[in-house]
């Protein structure tokens, strides 16, 4: 079988503003010099995996313009397979326009562009990549969650759904095959409301009512690292390691994915996984952007998290 990481989703082009603080409705607000760097939520997570020894594959569209060249290009010197990214005529590369606060947090505005045009058949194209053994992940910025989950389940692989941005529709089906479901804890309470479900104010009860739907659960919960929870069992803590200043939260989440999804398709666990993922994460909010923050393997290797196992409400 082919082993490895095939990460499904959107490239964007990330303009970055830092900000003394995120502007209100109506305000206008004065910031820093304008930073471009590689984003959307597929390739980084792709880039994670990759970083961290995956072999990896990614699957979405660009538009036919300079940004779509710089991100093949990007994610080819990473060593990621792009035979199955298309460069979409006639369409923008999709762009994030990105406000970061003196806090590192941010809020994000996409204009999808090319990655809106990511069909059932750019998956289903992309078949061969995937196989027994093999980490099949996808997110919510563009449509084919669902041919996802159904490729992943025809071809033996295991589905890693991101559920980001925070969705305000999602069959229960996609949910049901997601091994694990990763959300923070606004995507958690949405896909619960989505479910039909109630919510809760603690990510580790939304773990494990996440886990009544999903095969298993990964809440980030950004400073306080993440909880994860396999269905019918205990949710567990994993702490992040202390980082100094925080600079920029954009791709933490991402980086989580990436480093779970290697660590997956590597034959862990999910403990393991998550650890490496806080780790990751941990790593990346130090420096700002999302692709140019995501750790190699080595760059792991000095940090540690401890685990802790929080008996189940
Ligand atoms: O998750 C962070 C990413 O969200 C950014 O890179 C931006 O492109 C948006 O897709
Ligand atoms: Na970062």
């Amino acid at each position: 079988g082919v082993v490895g990481v095939v990460v499904v989703g959107s490239a964007n082009v990330d303009l970055l503003v830092t900000v003394p603080r995120i502007p209100r409705p109506g305000e206008t607000v004065l910031g820093g010099d304008l930073r471009r760097a590689a984003g959307g939520k597929g390739a980084n997570q792709a880039v994670a995996a990759a970083r961290l020894g995956a072999r990896t594959t990614f699957v979405g569209r660009v538009g036919d313009d300079e940004p779509g060249a710089g991100t093949q290009r990007a994610l080819a010197a990473e060593g990621i397979d792009c035979r199955w990214l298309r460069s979409t005529p006639g369409t923008a590369t999709g762009t994030a326009l990105i406000a970061v606060d003196s806090t590192g947090e941010n809020t994000i505005v996409v204009s999808p562009g090319a990655n809106a045009r990511l069909q059932p058949a750019d998956v289903e194209a992309a078949a061969e990549a995937v196989g027994p053994g093999a980490v099949l992940v996808t997110q919510l910025e563009t449509g084919v969650a669902g041919t996802c989950a159904a490729l992943a389940a025809a071809r033996g692989a295991r589905f890693l759904l991101n559920a980001a941005p925070a969705p305000s529709s999602l069959a229960a089906d996609v949910v049901a095959a997601a091994d694990p479901l990763v959300v923070n804890e606004h995507e958690a309470a949405a896909v619960l409301e989505v479910l039909g479900a109630r919510t809760w104010s603690e990510p580790r009860d939304h773990a494990l009512a996440l886990a009544q739907h999903a095969a298993s659960v990964v809440v980030t919960a950004g400073a306080d690292g993440a909880w994860w929870c396999l269905r019918g069992e205990q949710a567990q803590h994993v702490p992040a390691p202390p980082v100094g200043e925080v600079v920029d939260t954009t791709g933490a989440g991402d980086t989580v994915v990436g480093a779970v999804a290697a660590a997956l398709a590597a034959g862990s666990g999910l403990a393991e996984a998550v650890e490496r993922g806080v780790r990751a994460a941990s790593w990346s909010v130090r420096v700002a952007g999302a692709q140019p923050s995501m750790p190699r393997s080595e760059d792991l290797a000095a940090t540690r998290s401890t685990r802790r196992v929080i008996p189940a409400l």
